[in-house]
Parts: C-alpha cells; structure tokens; sequence
C-alpha cells in the first residue's frame, strides 16, 4: 500500500522534543524522508525502533541547526537537498518561550530572543525553503507554522503568565501574519502555507507549567475537553495539513486546542 509520503523530503525544525520529534515520528512511519533540524544535537536522536530503522535505512538525517541563525538555515536547507535531491515540506516547530531565556535577561533581551527564535526563525527556514520547493518539477511545496492559541487571545490575568509583555504571544500572533502573507505570495507557485494552534500540550515546553499542580489543572479546565493536547494530537493537523489531502487548504489557521478558542 502506497504511505502517504512517500517520496516525500520532510524539513522539521525543533525536531528534537515534543510536538515537532513527534511530527518526525509520524513522516517516518508514513513513508516520508525526513530531516530532524534542532538548536540541541543531543535531543534528537531518541532510542527508538522507529528512529533507528530510519536512521539505518538512511531515511532520516540530523542537522544541528539553530533557526535565528540565517546561515545555519540555509545551510540546513541546502543539506538537505544535496542529501536527498528536493525538499517538499518544511514544519517550523521550533520555539521558546520567556521560561528558556537566561533569568537575568531584562524585558528588552527577553523579547529580542523569544521573536528571533518564533517568528524570524520561521521566516528565515521558510525563505531557505521556498527557494528549493520552487526547483521542483513543478513547483511545490507544504509549509506549516506553529503558532498557538496565545496568538489569538491573550492570557488570562488570573494566571499571572503575562504582563502584557510577555512576547510569546507577540511573536504567535505574528506567525499567523507571517502564514497569510506567504501562502497568498506562493500560491501560484504551487506553495501551500497553512499553520495550527495548539492549546496547552504536554511537552518539556510546558513542563514548569506542568509541574505546579493548581496552576496546571487551571489552565487543563480552560480547554473544554478539560485537559492539556498530546503532541500525537496536534501532529495529527500538522502532517494533513502538510499532505495532499489537504491540496485546497493554504493560508489557514487551525486550532488544535480542545476547544480553548470556542468560548
Ligand atoms: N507545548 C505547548 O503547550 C505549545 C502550545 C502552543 C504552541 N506550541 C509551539 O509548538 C512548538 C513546539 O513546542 P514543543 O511543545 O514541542 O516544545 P519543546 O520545548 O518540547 O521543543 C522545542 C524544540 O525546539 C528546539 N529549539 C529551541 N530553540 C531553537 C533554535 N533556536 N533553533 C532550533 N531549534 C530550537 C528545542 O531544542 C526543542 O527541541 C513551539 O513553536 C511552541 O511555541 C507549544
């Protein structure tokens, strides 16, 4: 039975924990090739038997890469096509947010860093890419963005995680900007630009969040369905949006959020 990527080069940054090592988890077990990119080499190279077998059929390649870095970028995306001759999709699931920059940054570092990383890191991976998705024969290409449900509300005050500030959902706001603006500019061009918004997602991401028991079960009762996504769950969206079977679907926005955004 034909997989639904196969043939396919899959690009995924922040590779290597979470959502995006998850979306490389699900391109490998559907025929894809994939290029796991993270800032972290030792992250993303768990010891599983789907990895393994991928890594020792070739079909699975680590690049250290981080995504605020033009070159490393480009570099990044031109590795992959000497590896394996094209590029068909690019997840720009790398991110951080306030929590992983240096406690002694002050607001204005802070910011800096969470934008570098969130927003130029998706446009810099996504101007690398488009330029190789372009050399298909014809033309193609899937790109999907990360934002979150915090680029589309605001925090709630109650949960003291902003003080208006805070430029995490500043710079998920601005991914969704980002997505328009590059799927109505790629459409002819075969390029589909689409992203997701997950709700709260049990990953190392939001581990510190995880870990304080009252704060946690807050944030789990504002999603309707009453708990924090799994990365399955939001990879899920990601890899139909990336596919074929989502060919009509470009500069859209999709929750993933267990209802957070409904209220
Ligand atoms: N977990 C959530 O609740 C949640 C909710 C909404 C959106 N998101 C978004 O989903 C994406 C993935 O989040 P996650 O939960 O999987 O996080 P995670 O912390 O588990 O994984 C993020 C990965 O990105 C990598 N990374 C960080 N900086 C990088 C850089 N400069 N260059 C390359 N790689 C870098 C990290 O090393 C890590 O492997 C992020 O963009 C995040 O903002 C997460």
């Amino acid at each position: 039975m034909t997989q639904r990527f196969e043939n396919s080069v899959a690009l995924v940054t922040g590779a290597g924990s979470g959502i995006g090592q998850t979306c490389v988890r699900q391109f490998l077990n559907d025929g894809a090739i994939v290029v796991a990119a993270d800032i972290d080499a030792t992250a993303s190279a768990p010891d599983d038997e789907v990895f393994k077998a991928a890594r020792d059929n070739k079909r699975l390649h680590f690049i250290k890469c981080d995504v605020s870095n033009r070159l490393d970028c480009e570099n990044c995306v031109n590795e992959t096509v000497k590896l394996f001759g094209r590029l068909d999709i690019l997840i720009n699931s790398a991110g951080i947010s306030q929590r992983n920059v240096r406690p002694e940054a002050d607001f204005e570092e802070t910011w800096d860093q969470v934008m570098a990383v969130n927003l130029k890191g998706s446009m810099l991976m996504s101007h690398a890419a488009v330029e190789k998705m372009k050399l298909n024969s014809p033309s193609s290409g899937a790109i999907v963005n990360i934002s979150s449900i915090m680029g589309c509300v605001v925090y709630n005050e109650s949960d003291k995680l902003s003080d208006g500030f805070n430029p995490y959902p500043h710079s998920k706001g601005a991914i969704l900007q980002l997505t328009r603006d590059l799927a109505v500019h790629l459409a002819p061009d075969g390029i589909r630009v689409n992203s997701v918004c997950p709700g709260f997602v049990e990953t190392q991401f939001t581990k510190g969040l995880q870990d304080n028991p009252e704060l946690h079960r807050k944030l789990a009762a504002r999603h309707p369905l009453g708990r924090f996504g799994t990365p399955d769950e939001i990879a899920n969206v990601i890899l139909f949006l990336a596919s074929a079977q989502a060919s009509f679907v470009t500069g859209a926005n999709w929750s993933v959020d267990g209802g957070y955004l409904a209220q």
